[in-house]
């Protein structure tokens, strides 16, 4: 039986696997530029962060209905599951629709529609956490949020993702402010291609509770000492790492050094579809690569459930 884990950092259009991508373009009579679903798994070939983006962000044309986006979490939920998930914290990206026509009523209906029987046919507990895009500008994802009142109901977060270089946490400080004053929990990626500083302001400015990543950290001792003095949870995502370039090979990741600093982390799979695992691979990854053991991988997996946005009897029940 695979270890009981949450998982805290998945965007959601990251689980478009290339044969579902298909299947959905046929349906709603989208072309794509590639012969099929081989010919595109081969295109995942990334220099950084913005070459993944380039592809993620267009191959999103094809999920256009609220089927769509059903059968998207339907086809993650069922492969988390197999792999341990109990409960999933899912980022959506609801610029990267509304950009193109699609409503974000579309957009959240879908994936609630799966999302509401997650628990009776998955088993697994799940939240929806909704993104802004952090290259656009900030009165678009203050639009956004407004645009999200009518399913807020639905959503318990926000985070901040896209490609981070030259976009500080602090340009979105109202629609965080916003956010909280409605009641919402607040993420942030932080760190990942970005400096170790906008890791504090996410922290200071936008009030985050988890740094999503926060890979970047390992610059500064004294952030360091920091993160784990105040036990702020870090969702790591190594497979990532490693297809993006942050690090050349996984055996140079510094998750172990980063247990060993007494820093809260948590391993994850950001876009697994294109990232070559799901959480339970990386669980088995981490452990090949990096030599790590039982007991620590028994504390990710505990870290997981403690860094979640479930309450103390919800998490006990998802363990
Ligand atoms: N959107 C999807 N995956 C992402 C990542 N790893 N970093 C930033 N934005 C993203
Ligand atoms: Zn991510």
């Amino acid at each position: 039986m695979p270890l009981p884990k949450a998982e805290l950092h998945l965007h959601i259009e990251g689980t478009l696997e290339p044969e579902l991508a298909f299947a959905l373009a046929g349906r709603n009579g989208v072309e794509l530029p590639f012969a099929d679903a081989d010919a595109l798994r081969h295109a995942y070939l990334f220099k950084d962060l913005q070459s993944f983006l380039d592809l993620y962000y267009g191959l999103m044309t094809v999920l256009r209905t609220e089927d769509d986006f059903a059968d998207l979490v339907d086809a993650y939920l069922e492969r988390a599951a197999a792999q341990g998930v109990r409960h999933a914290e899912i980022f959506f990206d609801p610029q990267a629709h509304t950009a193109r026509g699609v409503t974000i009523g579309t957009v959240v209906e879908g994936l609630a529609r799966s999302l509401d029987r997650a628990e009776e046919r998955y088993g697994v507990s799940t939240r929806l956490i909704m993104c802004f895009l952090r290259d656009q500008p900030a009165g678009s994802a203050l639009a956004t949020l407004e645009a999200a009142k009518p399913y807020l109901h639905r959503i318990t977060g926000v985070g901040l993702d896209s490609a981070e270089a030259g976009h500080p946490p602090s340009k979105f400080r109202a629609v965080y402010d916003a956010a909280a004053a409605l009641g919402l929990r607040r993420v942030a990626h932080a760190g990942e291609e970005g400096p170790p500083a906008y890791i504090t302001e996410a922290l200071d400015v936008l009030g985050v509770e988890r740094i999503d990543h926060g890979l970047r950290c390992m610059e500064d001792a004294e952030l360091v000492a920091r993160l784990a003095r105040e036990r702020i949870p870090l969702t790591l995502c190594p497979l990532s790492n490693v297809r993006l370039r942050a690090v050349d090979v996984l055996e140079d990741h510094p998750l172990a050094r980063m247990m060993a600093a007494g820093l809260m982390c948590t391993v994850n799979s950001d876009d697994p579809a294109y990232f070559g695992g799901y959480v339970g691979d990386t669980f088995h990854a981490v452990h090949e690569a990096l030599g790590l053991g039982d007991e620590q991988l028994r504390e990710l997996a505990r870290n997981s459930f403690l860094a979640s946005f479930l309450d103390d009897d919800e998490e006990r029940r998802a363990r």
